[in-house]
């Protein structure tokens, strides 16, 4: 008994995981990431569909105009849960993230847990962003008179807290599976998410976004603005600051993306420099444009009518036809930036998979690399058809609530990680140290467990079946096959 929990609480050693990152063995990657382009990589992955479709949900739902309070509360979440990934990532650069970190300080059944709820992150995160687009395409289309059946583009299965669920008399959401298909495949044959190119769509997101605050101000009512905090409708969650702390638990997803940075970190040039610089200025630029989109969104139209799938587009067309020119250019913005966080999103779990059945916790054919196009086609193809079948069933709603536990509770585990190591191992080289230890963690760690409890009852009936699930396949198979050092590849290195 004693060894199977020493067995549960083996450790990867972190001069190892160091030294390993230094010789790059295996991985083949290039050097080529400086701090500008890790900061343009976070604000790639994190502007998507929590800005351009969640705002409008927990605004009608949730938090009314107050989900700007929701949006603070989660930015100082985020803002230290990124300065613990910040020391993590300075200190053990290496591509795994989250997972690694946990298995260097907690053990591999904690390894285990990260990497099972990082699932829930990158998967489902995938498959929400999908239906995102979706339904700006769907949007884009109709404007120019090409009509898709709304019953093949939307979930046949919703969810409300008092009826349950329900059938929506949808069959299945097309175009979302569409693009996890076309993203999938891409990766599968190896079109690396070059740094030009997301560098592109990140000029032409925040364009669209900066577009929208200018316009948009000037066309604000502020009877759309009070009451600022609309009275709680009777029940926990339902506005009222019960609700702007539920709001602050779901938009929560909208900042979701800046911990993708540090699994970039085998690429970048100097990582123990760059990295916290990578995801503290991604976050706070986002933090910024959110706060002033979710201001004028909620002050052009009432938040009662802002529970659809293209939120921002319906803002410009309460400002009537002076912005009329700005529509088609909002959704291609939408469109282009979703896009890049469904690649990403796919991108990361793919690695993560990979990452995984090399320490023996998942079977060995995940490891498998494809001989000539040199990508793990294997775990692309499980992610992708996992995340079409996702992504064609379920709303957003259900989907981001998902990967809103799911990161929080990652996020609650490295801050803890942060504090342990910092007692374990005091003496460690740490190139970024997070600032008034053990506060910020504490902090940390309390304020994404407050959003997480602020959650749904039924979001956390489906994280624990989730974590039991996993539980059960760690039991079966990650504990007997998990080892130490890390296995090559099948079929040599990757390149991407
Ligand atoms: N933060 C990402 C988004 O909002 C996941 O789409």
């Amino acid at each position: 008994m004693k060894q199977r929990i020493q067995r549960h609480l083996e450790r990867k050693s972190i001069e190892e995981l160091i030294v390993g990152t230094q010789s790059d063995h295996g991985h083949g990657l290039m050097r080529v990431l400086g701090p500008m382009q890790l900061t343009m990589l976070g604000v790639g992955v994190i502007i998507g569909a929590g800005i351009f479709v969640l705002t409008g949900q927990v605004a009608a739902q949730y938090a009314g105009p107050a989900i700007i309070i929701s949006f603070v509360i989660s930015a100082i979440a985020c803002a230290f849960s990124g300065l613990c990934y910040a020391e993590f990532a300075s200190l053990i650069p290496v591509s795994g993230s989250a997972y690694t970190y946990a298995y260097a300080t907690l053990g591999r059944i904690f390894a285990w847990i990260i990497g099972w709820d990082l699932i829930l992150e990158y998967l489902f995160g995938a498959s929400s962003v999908a239906v995102g687009w979706s339904g700006y395409v769907t949007s884009f289309l109709r404007d120019f008179g090409i009509m898709i059946p709304s019953c093949l583009a939307n979930a046949p299965f919703a969810h409300d807290p008092r009826l349950g669920w329900y059938a929506t008399g949808a069959v299945i959401n097309l175009p979302a599976m569409l693009v996890i298909f076309l993203f999938m495949f891409l990766l599968m044959i190896g079109i690396r998410e070059s740094a030009t190119f997301n560098n592109a769509i990140v000029i032409i997101k925040v364009t669209v976004i900066l577009l929208f605050i200018g316009f948009g101000m000037a066309f604000i009512k502020m009877d759309n603005l009070t009451p600022f905090i609309p009275d709680n409708a009777g029940h926990f969650g339902e506005f009222g600051w019960s609700g702007i702390l539920r709001g602050a638990g779901v938009i929560f997803f909208a900042y979701i993306g800046f911990d993708v940075v540090s699994t970039a970190a085998q690429e970048v040039k100097n990582p123990q420099r760059d990295m916290p610089i990578g995801i503290l200025g991604s976050l706070t630029i986002v933090t910024i444009l959110y706060i002033a989109v979710a201001f004028v969104l909620t002050g052009l139209v009432s938040y009662t009518k802002l529970g659809v799938p293209d939120p921002i587009a319906v803002g410009i067309n309460a400002a009537g036809d002076q912005l009329f020119w700005l529509r088609p250019i909002i959704k291609i913005g939408a469109i282009a930036g979703l896009s890049s966080v469904v690649l990403l999103l796919l991108y990361g779990q793919s690695r993560i998979f990979f990452t995984m059945a090399r320490d023996g916790m998942l079977p060995p054919t995940f490891t498998t690399v494809h001989p000539r196009l040199r990508t793990p086609y294997v775990t692309t193809m499980v992610t992708g058809a996992a995340a079409m079948i996702f992504s064609g069933l379920f709303p957003i709603g259900i989907l981001g609530e998902m990967v809103s536990i799911g990161t929080l509770l990652a996020f609650v585990i490295v801050c803890i990680s942060v504090m342990v190591l910092r007692y374990t191992r005091p003496k460690l080289h740490r190139p970024f140290k997070t600032p008034l230890m053990p506060i910020i963690p504490i902090l940390g760690a309390l304020i994404s467990l407050v959003q997480m409890i602020a959650l749904p009852k039924d979001t956390w009936l489906r994280l624990l079946i989730w974590m039991f699930v996993g539980f059960i396949i760690y039991l079966i198979y990650g504990e007997r096959h998990a080892r130490k050092k890390p296995t090559k590849p099948k079929d040599g290195p990757l390149i991407s």
